[in-house]
């Protein structure tokens, strides 16, 4: 299904429960950016003043060990947001945002984004929450990253993205295009691990896999995984 700019406006957790006429006036404010495959929206560093709005494609938010592996820190997907931080607090960029896919974005500058919450204040209470969600998550994961075994953290990655709805609803589950390296990143493992885990879990019904996809068939199994059960 085809979104355009309006739909995913009120989409959006970042304009929710914000009345319909104000649609009309962020689709003003925003700016439209179209990406190709591997395409950077900013690096990690880079100053920033605009938060974007994903109206299609996907946007791997990453950055770079000093070792130079890349950590991904999550895909993002059409509705959700990234770029906030460096908005509110005007540091520079916490991570780099690339296109994964054909992508279109929506930028919303730091003096479009004050005139929506003058209008709408209920905008800058929607970031609050998205930041604090973030945060919420971004705990639950240090304790995983710290606490759990391989089996663990490569379930709990595996679910992030199920529950960010990555990839594609199939009739067996959610087949979601991710290499094996990819997921050892996410799941801060070796790709040797991360494949070894997948073998086990693919035996146990929990996913299924072949060369770049990987498909997740019992979430609640993978769960039990995670929470030991
Ligand atoms: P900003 O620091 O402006 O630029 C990088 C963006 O990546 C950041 O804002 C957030 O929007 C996003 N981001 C940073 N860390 C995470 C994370 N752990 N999960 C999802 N998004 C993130």
């Amino acid at each position: 299904m085809k979104l355009d700019v309006s739909d995913i406006i009120s989409r959006s957790p970042l304009f929710e429960g914000v009345p319909p006429e104000g649609y009309e006036i962020a689709e003003q404010a925003f700016r439209t950016i179209a990406l190709r495959p591997r395409q950077t929206v900013f690096e990690a560093g880079d100053p920033g003043h605009a938060l974007y709005l994903i109206r299609s494609g996907k946007v791997k938010i990453s950055h770079r060990n000093l070792d130079g592996r890349e950590k991904v820190l999550a895909y993002l997907n059409p509705g959700e947001i990234f770029g906030e931080m460096s908005l509110v607090d005007d540091e520079p960029r916490s991570a780099t945002a690339t296109a994964v896919e054909d992508t279109v974005i929506h930028a919303l500058y730091l003096e479009e984004y004050w005139g929506l919450v003058r209008r709408f204040p209920q905008v800058a209470h929607n970031l609050a929450r998205i930041i604090a969600r973030r945060l919420r998550e971004m705990n639950h994961e240090v304790e995983v990253l710290t606490f759990e075994e391989a089996r663990g953290k490569v379930a709990y990655a595996l679910l992030k993205l199920y529950r960010h709805r990555y990839g594609e609803e199939t009739p067996r589950g959610r087949s979601m295009p991710l290499t094996h390296r990819e997921l050892a990143d996410l799941a801060g493992t070796s790709r040797e691990t991360a494949t070894r885990v997948l073998g086990q879990f693919q035996e146990l019904g929990l996913v299924a896999f072949e060369s770049r996809l990987i498909e997740v068939r019992d979430p609640a199994g993978l769960e039990n995984v995670l929470y030991d059960l």
